[in-house]
């Protein structure tokens, strides 16, 4: 049989799935705005469901959304617009006046069954404006949503950039909020790639990009990919982590993202004590995620 050779050399499509998304620097901030922009035009069917105010450092917290008695942030909705709301002419962005937990869960059990027949099959959360490196974990509400995602059966990613501050939706887009947002869909992309599950049961990646500068790091082919830990290990104490760039111990996730060159770092979480973990989880990670990992020179 004869195939036309065009046809032949296309690269293998990725594999659209559905994916909700949070953050906790609120749904009208300019970063999770970007990267739908660059998910969905990745293929992927996309829903937002994020605070409706700034809720940075609110970690796990969860209450019953309230009527606004000021405008969401940015003036992105009016002062009593209620608890949930969405964009008239684009309601796949959706605000929920509470905590990121709280908004990642209407996400989850309210949208996703609308928008897509059931759960989703993805959540990502952030891109944080900020790091949230080591101890951060426990007060970011970016990583607060990704776990609370990852302990109800979904598999999760938290994504957090060093460089920018907290910029309304309606601006001309940052070049560093365009990096972060093609190397957390380059991440989401190689995952989803890897075939089900994504990630096993009750892990989550806490992913962290390195600065973007003014002429360094202009670019997502410029970041490199490392495997890393969320805290420093205790020598005698801590079992050895998965076996990779010839040692049995990865560098901390604050080691990778502080280093000279354009690096971002991928951990290895467990949902429901935000700790890392342990060498077998990493191995899967490694393994789905081998095709963009490098080693720290
Ligand atoms: C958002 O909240 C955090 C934590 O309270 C605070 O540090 C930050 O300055 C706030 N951002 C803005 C733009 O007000
Ligand atoms: C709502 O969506 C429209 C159309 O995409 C856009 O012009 C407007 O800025 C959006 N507003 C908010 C708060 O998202
Ligand atoms: C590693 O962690 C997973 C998930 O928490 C657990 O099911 C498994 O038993 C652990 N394996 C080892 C060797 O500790």
């Amino acid at each position: 049989m004869h195939f036309p050779l065009a046809l032949s050399l296309l690269p293998l499509a990725t594999h659209a799935i559905n994916i909700i998304s949070s953050n906790d620097d609120g749904w009208a901030e300019i970063n999770i705005r970007t990267l739908y922009d660059s998910l969905t035009a990745a293929g992927h069917s996309v829903v937002l469901s994020a605070p409706a105010e700034n809720e940075s450092g609110t970690g796990s917290d969860d209450a019953t959304p309230t009527t606004l008695t000021e405008a969401c942030e940015f003036d992105s909705c009016p002062s009593g617009s209620p608890a949930e709301g969405y964009n008239a002419s684009q309601p796949r962005w959706n605000y929920v006046n509470s905590y990121p937990v709280t908004s990642i869960k209407y996400g989850i059990n309210t949208l996703s069954p609308e928008y897509f027949d059931g759960a989703p099959a993805l959540a990502v959360t952030g891109p944080n404006v900020g790091t949230n490196l080591g101890l951060d974990v426990f007060f970011s509400g970016t990583v607060g949503a990704a776990t609370y995602a990852a302990e109800v059966g979904i598999p999760a990613i938290a994504f957090s950039g060093d460089t920018g501050s907290q910029t309304a939706w309606d601006v001309t887009t940052p070049t560093y909020s365009t990096v972060y947002a093609e190397l957390a869909t380059k991440v989401t992309d190689e995952l989803v790639a890897a075939g089900t599950p994504y990630l096993p049961d009750e892990i989550w990646l806490n992913v962290n990009f390195g600065a973007v500068g003014d002429s360094t790091c202009t670019s997502a082919d410029d970041f490199k990919f490392v495997l890393s830990r969320i805290f420093t290990a205790i020598p005698l104490l801590t079992p050895a982590d998965v076996e990779t760039c010839g040692s049995t111990r990865l560098p901390t996730e604050t080691k990778v993202v502080d280093s000279d060159g354009c690096y971002a770092s991928i951990s290895v979480g467990l949902a429901s004590d935000k700790l890392d973990a342990n060498a077998t989880m990493q191995a899967v990670v490694l393994d789905k995620l081998s095709g963009l990992l490098t080693c720290l020179e």
